[in-house]
């Protein structure tokens, strides 16, 4: 049987990691300045994390949510001491679009409405809404498109307000990335944020915060909107969550009530998973992450920003983007394939730095080194193919 083939491959098989490090089958060493696609928060097979992993296997990986499951209160306890999201409350799951389905199925049932706000170059997630609330047909099955969900600019708030003047009474909620991710590093301004928390107040919308890629404490901030400094009705989270460990979940302002039967899962919120989303807390409260990823991201800024050949550097804390010059598009791929490190990528050339938040400052360094040696390359290349 052959696999399903959705994905363009490097032609690459990693079968080792280690922190900011992964490893392939010939022992090759390759920095990962990717974060395994924004997942690994506290870096690969972070000890404690295996323990906490392996401790766990050892007494029970699943049970049905039909049950009590204490490990997922110690979580919530957690989540809401480390976020600072006072009284909110927790539902887990298993991916980001999943979170965010959930986030707008609440938002609708809450609210009796249908309408979903999302804007330009916005990612939610492939699945029915959240791909719907997705800004990009490409990926959108006929069976997803619906008239439910409205595209507005991104950092518009003249138009936001606009719109909310006109259709406020009908909109069940509002999505946004709090730094847009998969859309290529675009910062919502503060300004922004709090125009959704101001619209959506005076007309009665939840404000979902997607913090999927940009929560989790990669910012610097636990989430990316408290920059901000105003709170959104629901944060949906997933990545970073668990290391590489599937989890996903909402965490749900104290005035939305649960009702049975309103949001369900079979795998959301195991055993197994709790164990490894509460090893990533404990890893970012005693590790100091938070401060770790402001530091090291005003580092790395500082590093990409004396490289005159970058263009449009910016990000918040280990969540940083910049624009190659169309000449130089080859760069992230000259920077895998000849110096060993990965990155993302976000169409059409933008690179994406997402590393562990627990990367040092000699990794840092090493990865700076290997890119200003991937634009000599592709300098040289380009030279000699003119
Ligand atoms: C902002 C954002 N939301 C949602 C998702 C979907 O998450 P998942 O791939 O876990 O379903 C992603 C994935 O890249 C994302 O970046």
């Amino acid at each position: 049987m052959s696999l399903f083939q959705v994905y363009p491959l490097n032609n690459i098989t990693i079968t080792r990691a280690e922190g900011s490090y992964v490893y392939d089958e010939n022992n090759e060493e390759y920095i990962d300045m990717y974060g395994g696609h924004a997942v690994i928060s506290i870096g690969h097979t972070h000890p404690h994390w295996v323990k906490r992993i392996e401790d766990q296997l050892h007494q029970i990986a699943f049970y049905s949510n039909s049950i009590h499951i204490p490990i997922q209160q110690q979580l919530a306890n957690k989540l809401n001491a480390i976020s600072g999201k006072e009284g909110y409350q927790l539902f887990l799951c298993n991916s980001g679009a999943e979170a965010n389905e959930n986030a707008l199925k609440l938002a609708s049932f809450y609210t009796g409405r249908k309408v979903i706000v999302s804007f330009t170059k916005a990612f939610h997630g492939r699945t029915s809404l959240a791909v719907a609330a997705t800004a990009n047909p490409a990926i959108i099955a006929p069976v997803n498109e619906t008239e439910n969900v409205h595209f507005l600019p991104f950092n518009d708030v003249a138009a936001l307000q606009t719109y909310f003047e006109t259709n406020g009474n009908d909109v069940a909620a509002v999505i946004v990335e709090g730094i847009q991710g998969v859309g290529g590093i675009n910062i919502a301004s503060n300004q922004f944020l709090q125009a959704i928390r101001s619209c959506c107040n005076k007309y009665g919308a939840l404000y979902i915060a997607d913090s999927v890629q940009c929560g989790y404490a990669r910012t610097g901030k636990f989430f990316a909107h408290d920059y901000a400094g105003v709170n959104a009705d629901i944060y949906s989270m997933a990545k970073g969550m668990g290391n590489g460990f599937p989890i996903g979940g909402i965490l749900i302002a104290p005035h939305i009530p649960a009702k049975h039967g309103m949001l369900g899962t079979t795998f959301g919120g195991n055993h197994l998973a709790c164990a490894a989303a509460l090893a990533v807390l404990e890893v970012i409260e005693n590790d100091s992450l938070l401060q770790a990823a402001t530091e090291k991201g005003a580092y790395l800024m500082q590093a990409l920003q004396q490289i005159a050949e970058l263009q449009n550097i910016g990000g918040y804390g280990l969540m940083i983007g910049f624009d190659l010059p169309y000449e130089l598009k080859e760069v992230r791929k000259i920077l895998l394939h000849n110096f060993k490190v990965f990155t993302g990528e976000a169409k059409p050339n933008v690179v994406r730095l997402l590393p562990a938040l627990t990367i040092s400052y000699q990794t840092i360094d090493a990865s700076i080194i290997a890119l200003r040696a991937a634009i000599d390359v592709a300098k040289i290349n380009l030279i000699n193919t003119n």
